[in-house]
């Protein structure tokens, strides 16, 4: 009896299993197929990702938020190693794909370029199954951050800080616009960079990252990277173009210790005057996505900082799109910066201050937590809703729905002689010329040059970080084509003329402060057949915490180099290779020229061998003032107390700022004469702009590029003034012997300042105009308050 009733009940089971199943796949089916019709039909993008939204369970729409590293879903040991070649490991991925919905994947695997074909095998499969199981592609990510970092053969540019020595803005845009091409051509389409963050403490790790201590420097460079990123329109369905992701909004790098994501203590008026004006030109240039600021500012962390994230972004910048946070700093929120007591609670805090996207990047936790949060009602589902509909425009803009990934034949361009070509150019031009006694240089054919220091015969120390790994200490082993600064003289000059003794050398495959097989006196004994000693010194690769540092000092084994070679007798070249400006104070008079080249990139050794050959005129600028001692750091624009003069039959209370070499500083080969500045008025009303026009006459015998940069310094504020700002700049070229009249529209409001009320403000009141030696005084004749 009970057998006979078994059967019929297993049968009805089973139908209702069946049933079950069918039922749940039309739904699916009838689920997903709308969004293919969504995506096809004629609804604007704003329309579409409602439309979507619609269709999404709170498990799909929490999925979209949160963002993996691809360690996650490949083969091998844990989440921290893959296997190689790498593979994506189906389980994992079906884990991360279909059961949390995970709508962003970041990063390498192993932290290690891949070759275009491997990334575009690897996000193909991800969004085969993505769109398979969602219906949503995933947005994939990387820092391509001078070049795409995470593919072999891309093309390295210099590092922001040497893009901005160039002070040439459509080099920048330039070289955004390579990357972006490279980047979509290695199947990703969204790039974690400009950085827009002040470089105005020489000590941070990651001022090398920036383009410098000037807002308008800054801000000028970051709007050209906008528009090589992400095109003049900022279209993203072009297939060329990446979505720019600028970072890391706000107050990064101001840290006091100058050490990596440690607090920093910035008074709103300083926020406003000098770390704001950057982000909020990207914004109003369209970038489309953000990252927020890893670190604490005047003890809340940033990550969970409503009045930041939503009250200054979306309501007062206006910025519509999404907003990532940095690495695990949800995590941080509760395990480094104490101010959740749980994971959950983190992210409670971060959703609620206005975070879209969690760089998660190594569990799944966070999408738990955010369902629970929802459910409970401490998340509101307005705030989801508004943060994945962001998240769904993006991916729509970036045509990813209708193309989730590219076929690898499509950017024919990817590598080419003329990316090349651009990115060489742009090392050249940002070479900066720092002394050049008794013109030195250029040097003549037929010098004997010996090569030393750590920095000669290393193409890790030409890139820095974010090159083929995050802390680039894999360079040497995908830039063997390349020539290391030693290979290109030795190209230029010849083989006979060029000799090379390391005397020092950083371990290149281990961390960044080790230096070893220290042998001066090899050097010294090699300097003796040679005319000129090229010492390179500097820095080995690094970012981010790992660069943090106790000591501004060059190494004291680059110190102990630098003495020997001087006490040679032969004239030393110095050529700095490094990311910050670390202190020479105690050999630099030593050393009859001195030469920056940053971080120039794959090209800088061929770059540098052409300036010192005198094939290019150096024509870079510093974007920072290189400070003279440890305890005199600070930036051109400063208050006046910040450096006084010693007044005469006064003590000298050593209040001075001196700099080695000032911000804007840097020679040529030629010399340039200014003269005849003309204002077109001498006073002018707050809504009106002046004219100003300055000769500028190439004196010299050698064709050179010259920055005419115009300062104004307010006399008398309210509010202390800075010592003098940069307004404007343009590069011109000019012949030996011949002159331009430069020109520059100056609008009064230009010259305004972050007020007491933290609002913007001009002030009535004297200013002063200066470009080089020249200097005009005029007055703004009323005062105006802007909102
Ligand atoms: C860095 C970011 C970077 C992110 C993803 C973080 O550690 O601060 O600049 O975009 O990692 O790689």
């Amino acid at each position: 009896m009970k057998k006979k009733l078994i059967i019929p009940f297993t049968g009805i089971l089973l139908i209702l299993f069946f049933w079950k199943t069918t039922i749940t796949q039309a739904i699916e089916q009838v689920r997903k197929e709308p969004i293919s019709e969504i995506i096809n039909s004629n609804d604007s993008v704003e329309k579409k990702a409602e439309r979507i939204l619609q269709k999404l369970t709170l498990e799909e729409k929490v999925g979209q938020m949160a963002q993996i590293t691809l360690d996650v879903i490949t083969k091998g040991e844990n989440v921290y190693v893959s296997d190689e070649p790498i593979t994506l490991d189906q389980k994992l991925l079906e884990e991360a794909i279909i059961k949390y919905k995970i709508g962003s994947v970041l990063n390498t695997a192993n932290n290690k370029a891949r070759s275009r074909e491997k990334w575009n095998e690897v996000i193909s499969q991800i969004q085969d199954l993505a769109m398979y199981e969602i219906g949503i592609p995933v947005l994939y990510g990387v820092d391509a951050m001078h070049g795409t970092t995470y593919t072999e053969g891309a093309t390295f540019f210099p590092q922001q800080i040497g893009m901005a020595a160039t002070w040439n803005p459509e080099l920048v845009r330039k070289g955004a616009e390579i990357t972006a091409y490279e980047t979509r051509a290695s199947s990703i389409p969204w790039n974690f960079s400009p950085v827009l963050d002040m470089g105005r403490n020489a000590l941070w790790p990651r001022i090398w990252e920036t383009y410098g201590e000037d807002v308008y420097l800054t801000t000028q460079m970051g709007e050209a990277a906008i528009n090589g990123y992400e095109g003049i329109n900022n279209d993203l369905s072009n297939p060329n173009k990446v979505a720019a992701c600028i970072k890391h909004f706000l107050g990064y790098g101001a840290e006091k210790s100058g050490k990596d994501r440690t607090p920093a203590y910035l008074p709103e008026i300083e926020l406003r005057e000098h770390y704001l004006p950057s982000y909020k030109a990207a914004i109003d240039a369209g970038a489309h996505t953000i990252m927020i600021n890893s670190g604490i500012i005047n003890g809340t962390p940033v990550h969970a900082d409503y009045k930041l994230l939503t009250e200054l972004l979306r309501h007062e910048l206006g910025f519509k799109g999404v907003v990532v946070t940095d690495w695990a700093d949800i995590e941080n929120l509760h395990q480094r910066d104490k101010v959740a007591d749980t994971q959950k609670e983190a992210v409670k805090k971060a959703i609620n201050a206005g975070i879209d996207m969690s760089m998660i990047p190594y569990n799944f936790k966070f999408t738990e937590y955010l369902i629970e949060l929802v459910n409970e009602g401490e998340v509101s589902m307005t705030r989801i809703d508004e943060a994945v509909k962001r998240i769904i425009k993006l991916k729509l803009h970036l045509g990813l729905f209708e193309k989730p990934y590219p076929s690898i034949d499509e950017y024919p361009n990817f590598g080419s002689k003329a990316h090349e070509k651009a990115a060489y150019d742009a090392a050249v031009e940002s070479i900066t010329l720092l002394k050049n006694k008794e013109n030195l240089l250029p040097l003549k054919m037929g010098t004997k040059i010996l090569v030393t220091g750590p920095n000669a015969h290393s193409m890790r120390t030409l890139n820095g970080g974010w090159t083929y790994s995050w802390q680039g200490e894999k360079v040497e082993e995908f830039a063997q084509d390349y020539n290391t600064i030693y290979e290109a003289v030795q190209s230029k000059f010849g083989k006979e003329n060029v000799t090379y003794a390391a005397g020092v050398e950083y371990n290149h495959y281990g961390q960044y402060h080790e230096e070893m097989n220290i042998d001066i006196d090899a050097v010294v004994e090699a300097a003796k057949s040679s005319d000129v000693i090229l010492l390179c010194l500097g820095e080995n690769s690094y970012t981010e915490s790992v660069g943090n540092l106790h000591d501004l000092y060059i190494s004291q084994n680059q110190r102990a180099l630098a003495e020997a070679m001087a006490a040679t007798g032969k004239p030393v070249v110095l050529i700095l290779n490094e990311g910050r400006p670390r202190l020479i104070s105690q050999f630099n008079v030593e050393m009859k020229a001195i030469v920056q080249i940053y971080l120039p990139g794959n090209y800088g050794g061929d770059a540098l061998a052409s300036i010192l050959i005198g094939e290019h005129n150096p024509s870079g600028k510093l974007p920072y003032s290189y400070p003279m001692y440890p305890n005199a750091l600070g930036n051109y624009d400063h208050k006046p107390s910040e450096a006084q003069e010693k007044m005469e039959g006064m003590y000298d209370y050593n209040s001075s700022l001196p700099f080695q070499f000032p911000f804007g500083f840097g020679l040529s080969y030629t010399t340039f004469e200014y003269s005849d500045l003309l204002l077109s008025k001498k006073e002018i009303d707050p809504n009106e702009s002046v004219m100003v026009q300055v000769k500028v006459k190439n004196t010299g015998s050698v064709e050179g590029k010259e920055v005419v940069q115009l300062y104004v310094k307010d006399l008398y504020a309210s509010i202390t003034p800075d010592n003098k700002r940069l307004r404007k700049f343009e590069k011109i070229n000019l012949k030996a012997g011949e002159s331009k009249v430069v020109t520059f529209k100056l609008k009064a409001e230009e010259l305004a300042f972050v007020g007491e009320d933290l609002k913007k403000i001009l002030e009535k009141g004297d200013f002063k105009l200066m470009i080089a030696d020249q200097s005009e005084v005029f007055r703004v004749t009323n005062m105006k308050r802007y909102q």
